[in-house]
């Protein structure tokens, strides 16, 4: 399909590419730069994207001049519904409606990145300015002034490269990874968001500048990173920056997975290939980005909870437990954010075996009431990780487990329309007990509350008050209290 579409485009190119110039913004821009004699090119990302028949939003144009003067003949031109922030230092300017985006730069000589904090030094021809991006294909230019409205610019066989579904730096790849290190995750990136490959001395660059990454700040590095987990098919990203040796400098701790190892002619899974099938499978089912990293981190832990013994063969006790535990210092490291999301992703590592579980053995209502407090609303998504854990290859073991699966979500939508147990609440507060027998705040509150969930949870009792209230007063005598006690 992509192949088909990169001939079409190309055949756009040959004729009239104004004609696919339709953006309403790119006829007002071409009217002012004529009046003032001067040469303004549409960019990058949007060429690119153009040419790929992808939906972009975000327009670069790069002015032979001041960016920043035509910007604010744009904004004035459009009136009222624009908004329009000017970068002097930086010597951009951003315009912005409802609907999109578009970033006004001086052609330079130094390298260009968006939202660089490096503020413009020397001016430079169109030449220049692409000479210092990122890779062939974002180093397309189409012009949009008087004669040569609508030409493209190439100059680094940019379109060959589309077509060929090729990412290439169009300097040494020592040179334009020196520049921003950080370009060596957008290529991997790029890659795998496009289904691109990445041509060999690039690649080879990549390898030998990985160590550079450390100076790029993390919160650039996540960005990169969630692009590539929303991506289809995120596990052809994580290969190529685990093989790189990039992986290692800011999540070591997946690459850390890859290997594996026997004993007693008994070898492991490799955790690393495992996790991001897991991530794949998730993706096929979900576009929830933090659900993606749970199926990611899953099981990060194994490597410090692996042991091997003669009767049990290879085991990973509790690594649910840890990975849950390493969660928030990988995100913090991550500069990922330490709000509910990483709440949501500790709690789905630290439960991802149960449903495995319940679908070993025979499904007991109680279980099910167990598994639905603790998940709650995230049940669901629960569910959907669990499936995808299922990477065997042994084809009747993963539709015997999918299968047991079907009947552990049955049993789930009963138990949870026959009980509520999902947004449970205690019937019985902490409060009511302390009223009741005139405690202050303790440990026999504690005990009471459990014994009144636990009961629930476990079918003892039904999920109302007055049956709570009976068990409450039931718990309360055998440790001694009565209503009203003051005796303690
Ligand atoms: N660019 C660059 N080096 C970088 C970042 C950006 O050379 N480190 C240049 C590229 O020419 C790129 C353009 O700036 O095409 C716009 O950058 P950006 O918006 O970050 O990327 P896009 O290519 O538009 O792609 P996406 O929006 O998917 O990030």
């Amino acid at each position: 399909m992509i192949k088909f579409i990169i001939t079409l485009s190309l055949i756009i190119i040959k004729s009239r590419m104004e004609k696919y110039l339709t953006h309403p913004v790119f006829q007002f821009v071409s009217e002012i730069i004529n009046s003032e004699r001067k040469q303004a090119y549409v960019v990058g990302g949007y060429v690119r994207d153009l040419l790929l028949e992808r939906q972009s939003k975000d327009i670069d144009i790069v002015v032979v001049g001041s960016g920043i003067e035509l910007a604010k003949k744009v904004a004035d031109y459009l009136g009222k519904k624009t908004k329009l922030s000017v970068y002097k230092n930086f010597g951009t300017a951003l315009l912005k409606t409802d609907e999109w985006e578009i970033e006004f730069v001086g052609a330079r000589k130094e390298s260009y990145r968006k939202h660089s904090r490096k503020p413009i030094v020397e001016d430079g021809t169109l030449d220049d300015d692409l000479r210092r991006r990122d890779f062939t294909v974002n180093a397309l230019a189409i012009a949009l002034h008087k004669n040569k409205y609508g030409k493209l610019l190439d100059p680094f066989n940019g379109i060959k490269d589309l077509k060929n579904r090729i990412i290439r730096t169009p300097l040494e790849p020592a040179v334009t990874f020196s520049d921003d290190p950080l370009r060596m995750l957008r290529a991997i990136r790029f890659a795998t968001q496009l289904k691109f490959r990445i041509e060999n001395n690039t690649y080879e660059g990549i390898k030998a500048s990985a160590g550079r990454i450390n100076i790029v700040s993390k919160e650039r590095i996540s960005d990169e990173l969630n692009k590539i987990i929303m991506s289809q098919k995120p596990s052809y990203g994580f290969i190529l920056l685990e093989n790189s040796g990039l992986l290692n400098y800011f999540l070591a701790q997946l690459a850390k997975l890859k290997g594996v190892e026997a004993q007693n002619g008994i070898g492991h899974k490799d955790i690393f290939y495992h996790s991001i099938e897991v991530l794949d499978n998730i993706c096929e089912h979900s576009e929830n980005l933090w659900l993606r990293w749970a199926a990611l981190l899953h099981d990060i832990a194994k490597p410090m909870t692996k042991k091997f013994t003669k009767e049990n063969g290879w085991t990973f006790y509790g690594h649910e437990y840890h990975g849950a535990r390493m969660l928030p210092g990988i995100f913090s490291s991550l500069r990922l954010p330490l709000n509910e999301n990483m709440k949501y992703v500790e709690k789905l590592i630290g439960l991802h075996l149960r449903p495995i579980s319940l679908a070993e053995e025979t499904v007991t209502d109680s279980a099910i009431r167990r598994l639905l407090f603790d998940a709650g609303d995230d049940i669901d998504d629960l569910m959907l990780l669990a499936e995808a854990d299922i990477t065997s290859k042994n084809e009747l073991k993963v539709e015997t487990y999918l299968n047991n699966f079907k009947l552990v979500r049955k049993k789930l939508l009963e138990v949870e329309q026959r009980d509520a147990i999902r947004n449970f609440k205690p019937p019985i507060s902490g409060e009511d007990i302390m009223k009741t027998f005139n405690l202050p705040p303790c440990k026999t509150v504690g005990i009471i509350k459990y014994s009144i969930k636990d009961a629930i949870l476990d079918g003892i009792i039904a999920n109302n008050r007055e049956e709570a209230y009976e068990l409450m007063l039931k718990k309360g005598k055998e440790l001694g209290y009565h209503l009203g006690t003051k005796n303690h």
